[in-house]
């Protein structure tokens, strides 16, 4: 605990979901001087935290759990959070369903296991539609369950970087209809310093979803950006540069790659999508935005096939399997994507990832060969995927490894690698949106051949 903060309430503080936004929310309110009990309704994820194990990869929760193991209680019992905790945050998944509207059938579980006659402020933190915290808090007046106030304070964490981002938050934003409630929050989180964005609850909820649906918009406008690019030769870095220093624009998410996923934007995107379709509203920008998705992931797949000839038998190496590096999320993971389309053409592939642990061949392709060091996954193949920017991938720019490969064709989907220090290693490297970088000694060969013949100089690039 830090002995600088001041004295707090020794009521513990409530959290329900010990997933990512859960377990790193909790942690942060330990580091502010708290006790915080968390309930999941996993056992295997409860007994893991008892024993003062992270359940998932997320730099410094590891660290934080064993500090604060003596603020900290894990728990399946609601009773230790329904009635003993003043403030409740709920952070139970909210995942896309069948229609694309978000399942809240997890919050609404949780809505029902508070007891009638519980006091308490509960904080959705959990990404909900616009509405939602209207219809809880008229479920739970309906339910005669009058001494629960509703309080939306939207997460904006990112998985790599949580712990990071909860203790230095750009803003905190607090939608409540009653402002004692708020206040409570407000509290909470007062010592962390960031401006405060006090609102009605659905304008809170709408904030959460309109700054994803924006970021992802970005991602799908820089790759249709990139993919002009790469058809009228010019070089999306240098575009991206270009653009990104106008302060209107601001450089955040102009980097062009093989498509957004993850735990949130897909879903966020398409909950929005599908919330303001359900209100008679055709949000047509963010159809386009999820279009342009899915093709980005795919594109790369006749990239290959053109360059290869075709896929059939080919051995590929994909590097990187989290939706993003300094994560093991896999949910919407492009990986995923990429290599079922590439096994469903006839390759074989094998893959690597830092954190991600085998269970992901399960999700994989059968006959998929996972290898513990990225450097194996090169040795025969005829092509590597750079599919999460991991920074160990810059490591394998080495002439040893091109000279491993089949082919040394490396396909950099993230623009992670220079592909001058490529080229020199002997790969044939080919980006997102940016001119191809053919090894050293095939450009000094061109060269060598136009000056003989005096034909006009090669253009770099496809
Ligand atoms: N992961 C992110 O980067 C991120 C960022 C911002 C917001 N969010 C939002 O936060 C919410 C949680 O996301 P997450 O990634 O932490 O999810 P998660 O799947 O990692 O964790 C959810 C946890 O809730 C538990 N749970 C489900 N039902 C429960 C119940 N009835 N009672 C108690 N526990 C229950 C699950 O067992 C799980 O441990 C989602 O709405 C998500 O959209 C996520």
């Amino acid at each position: 605990m830090n002995e600088n903060l001041p004295s707090t309430d020794p009521a513990p503080v409530g959290i329900v979901g010990t997933g990512y936004v859960g377990l790193v929310t909790g942690l942060a309110l330990a580091e502010l001087g708290h006790r915080v009990v968390c309930l999941d309704v996993d056992r295997a994820k409860v007994a893991t935290l008892r024993a003062g194990q992270a359940p998932f990869h997320e730099p410094g929760v590891d660290d934080l759990l064993t500090r604060h193991a003596a603020g900290l209680t894990f728990t399946t019992d609601p009773t230790e959070v329904f009635g003993p905790c003043p403030v409740v945050f709920v952070t139970v998944d909210t995942p896309p369903g069948p229609s694309g509207d978000a399942d809240l059938s997890r919050v609404e579980a949780v809505v029902a296991a508070i007891p009638a006659g519980t006091e308490l402020v509960m904080v959705m933190k959990s990404t909900v539609p616009a509405g939602t915290g209207r219809r809880i808090t008229r479920h739970l007046r309906a339910t005669g369950r009058h001494g629960v106030r509703y309080v939306s304070n939207p997460e904006f964490l990112r998985e790599g970087s949580a712990v990071h981002d909860v203790l230095h938050p750009e803003r905190v934003v607090l939608g409540a209809d009653d402002p004692a409630a708020a206040e409570a929050v407000a509290a909470l989180w007062a010592p962390l310093g960031a401006p405060v964005v006090q609102c009605d609850v659905a304008s809170a909820e709408m904030v959460k979803l309109a700054a994803n649906a924006f970021l992802a918009t970005k991602i799908s406008f820089v790759n249709e950006i990139a993919n002009v690019c790469d058809a009228v030769g010019a070089d999306v870095a240098t575009v991206a540069r270009g653009m990104g220093l106008d302060s209107r624009i601001g450089a955040a998410f102009l980097n062009p790659g093989i498509g957004y996923g993850g735990s949130c934007f897909p879903k966020d995107v398409a909950a929005l999508k599908q919330l303001a379709g359900n209100s008679g509203y055709h949000f047509q920008l963010l159809s386009a935005v999820i279009e342009v998705n899915e093709l980005q992931k795919r594109r790369i797949v006749v990239h290959l096939a053109n360059r290869l000839g075709q896929l059939q038998g080919a051995r590929i190496a994909l590097l990187g399997l989290a939706f993003k590096p300094g994560t093991d999320d896999l949910r919407e993971a492009s990986s995923l994507v990429l290599a079922a389309r590439l096994a469903a053409e006839g390759a074989t592939l094998v893959v690597h990832d830092p954190v991600v642990g085998d269970h992901v061949l399960d999700l994989l392709p059968p006959g998929t060969a996972k290898v513990a060091r990225a450097a194996d996954a090169l040795v025969g193949a005829d092509a590597a995927i750079v599919v999460t920017e991991w920074p160990e991938y810059l490591d394998l720019v080495r002439p040893d490894l091109a000279g491993a490969m089949a082919r040394p064709l490396l396909v950099d989907g993230r623009n992670l690698i220079d592909p001058e220090a490529a080229a020199t290693a002997g790969f044939e490297w080919v980006g997102v949106g940016r001119p191809d970088c053919l090894p050293d000694a095939v450009d000094r060969q061109l060269d060598l051949d136009l000056d003989d013949t005096a034909a006009p100089a090669p253009v770099a690039g496809s």
